[in-house]
């Protein structure tokens, strides 16, 4: 993978969008400071510059359908714990792709697909964003980074290179269905009883998550009896 360091950029998932005809399979872009972070749901990433990664994959003609698209989900998530798990942090996957420590999120992603003709992922930029060095998280308080779970400092762009190595590692995986185990088995919650809101009928109830389905919908078994299925922004977690 070839990295492409930037000092500042608005988002670097914007920035691989307009050059995604230039930029071959394997490029990503770094910035130290990203001024303009995209999330979930239309909300912004902040971070304090030159502290955390925030970087975009670039990949292209995966061997993907678009309904198979949420496996990069699964690569990037399983990926970033496998990483965390190599520097001694035990991190789960907030279902679908926040990943957190001690109830607290380290690093969220943002993957944005372009589909071909035959229907095919043709191309994924995958953006990341983890918080390393930072410290204080004055509008966040349920967040956390690398150094405040270790105590350690960590050079940046070594960072990024052990996790594009393991990243890279698991590529292959793509498209069998050993990843789609392994992430499950690392879901937030995975296995205990919490509770739940289902925003599809605005009811509150108590319920185990068990796993995904192959469309990447979430599966809670209801204790007081079935299962439920849930895409994006149909369930709320209770604490
Ligand atoms: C979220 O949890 O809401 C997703 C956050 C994704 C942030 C990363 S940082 C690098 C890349 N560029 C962006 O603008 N967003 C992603």
């Amino acid at each position: 993978m070839i990295i492409h360091w930037l000092s500042s950029i608005d988002s670097t998932n914007s920035e691989a969008l307009r050059r995604l005809a230039q930029l071959p399979s394997g490029s990503v872009l770094a910035a130290y400071d990203q001024t303009a972070g995209r999330g979930q749901r239309g909300n912004s990433w902040f971070t304090e510059p030159g502290k955390n990664l925030t970087f975009s994959i670039v990949l292209k003609n995966l061997p993907l359908k678009a309904s198979e698209g949420i496996r990069l989900n699964y690569l990037a998530s399983v990926a970033l714990v496998d990483f965390l798990d190599a520097k001694g942090v035990k991190a789960h996957i907030k279902w679908p792709n926040d990943i957190y420590v001690s109830g607290k999120k380290i690093s969220g992603m943002l993957i944005e697909n372009t589909l071909g003709p035959d229907g095919r992922v043709a191309a994924s930029v995958i953006g990341i964003g983890l918080n390393v060095n930072q410290k204080e998280f004055p509008q966040l308080a349920l967040a956390t980074s690398l150094t405040l779970c270790t105590g350690r400092e960590y050079a940046l762009e070594a960072s990024l290179e052990e996790f594009l190595a393991v990243f890279e590692g698991l590529l292959p995986q793509l498209s069998a269905g050993e990843l789609m185990g392994r992430y499950a088995s690392r879901l937030f919650r995975s296995g205990v009883s919490a509770r739940y809101h289902d925003l599809l009928t605005d009811e509150e109830y108590e319920g185990v998550i068990e796993g995904v389905e192959d469309d990447g919908r979430l599966r809670i078994r209801d204790l007081g009896g079935g299962t439920r299925l849930y895409r994006f922004k149909e369930v709320s977690y209770l604490l």
